[in-house]
């Protein structure tokens, strides 16, 4: 157990265990007061007639109603009159030592002048804008003109296929896209233009693509469809009226990956969304004034969304940016912009600080890190060893360490410690935050009480950041989140709680894997490589991956004229296919061509024995005399073998 550092509890918003079980009771116990008084230090254009309205039987939530607000009002303007001076965004260029200050003025024009040039391109209030940008300060301003005016948007992570791009520009129904010439990361430049080309070739949907200048280099523009976005911009007036939203108008979609088919548009409101957002981030990582806030991750994903912008601009914190990677040019480059620019609180994911681990102690105490305080972490189980290097190297033990687990659909963070007040467990994310009320249930949706157990990870009741619905599938909704047990919110996650009430998160528990704090649905990989001519089958699993935690392994059964095919020469095929139809994050690490999957005799594939060949543990497959043909298990270890 590692006891909260009293240097950190003496200044920290909640300075004990006692304290923070005092305000989890009253946030239990009295909901809609706690989250009233939370939801106070948002600017509210009109007050909320009713803070809470939850049904979890009809699947109907609604926070705030009645309330009028604006998201980017909240994360800019307020700040303006009291801290205009103030850096909002420190933007860490993928060059070593390239930094841009943002302040709060300057951040209020430059989102005014994007939301005049979304307004002139005739976006309007509920519109989709799909956004498809590299960490460049373009994104924060398309993102907030976004809110400003109203406009729903659904950002794609710059490394996701034309393919993926096109699929979600579809479902979202987006008529403007913003993209930027090339991404740069790592040294490395990524056609991000000729991504957007292909992905809405022969669209009619998408009327306009703003292009974003990040490299010299020349791309081809589309007349009357593609436009300079800084030739648009240098045509706007930088004032742009805040739109008033109601509490449950739509922030943004956020596409994740299911246990089946299509990525699914996660979609979050305004007034609940931002007042779990802006409350967590200050607890969570105890921010104060005077803080340079550092989350590492893509604004792609819901990290980025909730605890780069929304959460920390809300609280008027300074927040950094970070276009490269944790490698760049060396291992050390975290450590080092945190001495550059006085990093005080630093939130990544375990794939990174393995993978910076891994080259040795000498990259982390090569810099003085004396300005950091709080150490998070999210995205995926932190094996112990890995959070007492972070805790005793990174953080020189004086820092506080937070192991957050939360998701896309929950919009926030939702079991974590809280800095100077929660005694720690490595790998253990502690305790629930206020208002979340977990509970374990078995396979039959049984509540199972007490300590030192394990189950399924459900959430009981409503909380403010929680997703509202899959954008155009009400019924998905409801089928994969609160079906299986009914009248819970049921996570996809396997949990323990030990005997000191502490959470566990052991994993997925249903066919998604999380490859390097990233999810993939194995259902999505599969249809990749079936969709190539020479796959007949595809199964996909995850295995034990040192530095990604899950590696993504597929074994597939190929077409009889391809049986003579070279191996090797094929699987790496098929690994580039995957790479085309998804994205580089979702390439196996193995693809082995197999004469046969286990099955049982109702042709349900036998995972866990693909599973455990993956792993490479061949002696211990466990019961096979349910498969249809026992002998194919012989087979696939053989093929196994003989790829690695
Ligand atoms: O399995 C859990 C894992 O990541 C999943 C959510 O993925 P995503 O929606 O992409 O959001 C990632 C960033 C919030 C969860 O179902 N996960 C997330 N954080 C943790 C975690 N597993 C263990 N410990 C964590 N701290």
């Amino acid at each position: 157990m590692y006891e909260p550092k009293p240097e950190i509890s003496d200044h920290s918003h909640v300075s004990s265990l006692d304290v923070y079980r005092r305000m989890y009771e009253r946030s239990i116990d009295d909901p809609a007061g706690f989250w009233a008084e939370q939801a106070e230090s948002l600017t509210w254009f009109h007050p909320w007639e009713q803070v809470v309205d939850r049904d979890f039987d009809a699947v109907d939530f609604s926070w705030f109603a009645g309330g009028q607000l604006n998201a980017a009002y909240n994360c800019v303007d307020r700040h303006v009159a009291e801290r205009g001076d103030k850096t909002a965004i420190i933007w860490a260029a993928d060059e070593p030592g390239v930094y841009e200050h943002i302040t709060y003025r300057q951040l209020q024009r430059e989102v005014g002048r994007v939301a005049n040039v979304l307004r002139a391109h005739g976006v309007r209030k509920g519109d989709r804008v799909c956004i498809y940008l590299p960490m460049i300060p373009d994104l924060a301003y398309v993102m907030l003109a976004c809110a400003r005016i109203g406009a729903i948007h659904s950002i794609v992570f710059a490394g996701f296929s034309a393919d993926s791009l096109r699929e979600r520009i579809l479902d979202a129904g987006c008529k403007v896209l913003v993209t930027a010439n090339e991404g740069l990361r790592g040294g490395k430049t990524i056609p991000l233009k000729a991504t957007s080309d292909r992905a809405v070739d022969g669209l009619d949907l998408v009327e306009t693509v703003l292009v974003s200048q990040r490299t010299d280099t020349e791309v081809p523009m589309t007349e009357g469809r593609d436009y300079w976005l800084h030739e648009e911009t240098a045509k706007q007036r930088a004032t742009c009226p805040a739109e008033w939203m109601d509490a449950e108008d739509p922030l943004f979609i956020l596409y994740t990956s299911g246990s089946t088919g299509q990525p699914k548009g996660v979609m979050h409101t305004t007034g609940g969304y931002m007042t779990y957002a802006a409350t967590t981030h200050k607890y969570v990582f105890d921010v104060h004034d005077d803080d340079v806030y550092f989350c590492a991750a893509d604004i792609g994903w819901i990290t980025g969304h909730s605890y780069i912008i929304y959460g920390p601009l809300a609280n008027g914190a300074t927040t950094v940016m970070f276009e490269s990677t944790p490698l760049y040019p060396d291992a050390g480059r975290y450590w080092r912009v945190c001495d550059d620019i006085g990093v005080t609180i630093f939130y990544t994911a375990p794939t990174a600080l393995r993978a910076v681990h891994r080259h040795g102690d000498e990259w982390v105490t090569k810099y003085g890190r004396k300005s950091l305080r709080v150490l998070g972490s999210v995205g995926e189980p932190i094996n112990p060893e890995v959070w007492e290097w972070y805790h005793d190297v990174v953080g020189d033990k004086r820092c506080a360490v937070v192991d957050t687990w939360w998701q896309t659909e929950t919009g926030g963070i939702m079991i974590t410690p809280l800095p100077g007040a929660t005694p720690c467990k490595p790998g253990s994310a502690t305790l629930p935050f206020f208002g979340v009320d977990p509970l374990l249930v078995d396979d039959e949706g049984n509540e199972i009480e007490g300590n030192d157990v394990r189950g399924n990870l459900c959430i009981r009741a409503s909380w403010p950041g929680q997703a509202r619905t899959i954008y155009g599938d009400h019924a998905r909704f409801k089928d994969v989140y609160f079906t299986q047990f009914p009248g819970r919110y049921f996570t996809g996650d396997g949990c323990r709680r030990d005997e000191d009430g502490y959470y566990w998160i052991t994993g997925r528990v249903d066919d998604v894997i999380n490859v390097s704090g990233h999810r993939m649905g194995t259902a999505e990989v599969e249809s990749a490589l079936v969709a190539h001519n020479a796959v007949a089958e595809a199964a996909v699993v995850g295995f034990p991956h040192e530095i990604k935690g899950t590696g993504i392994f597929a074994y597939v059964i190929v077409k009889p004229e391809y049986d003579d095919a070279d191996a090797a020469e094929l699987s790496a095929t098929l690994r580039q296919q995957v790479r085309t139809v998804i994205g580089a994050i979702a390439m196996p690490e193995a693809v082995v061509v197999v004469p046969g999957l286990p099955k049982t005799r109702s042709g349900k594939i036998m995972r866990r024995i693909l599973r455990n060949i993956a792993a490479g543990e061949f002696e211990d497959l466990g019961d096979i005399t349910t498969l249809a043909d026992p002998a194919v298990v012989e087979q696939v270890v053989e093929a196994r073998r003989a790829a690695t």
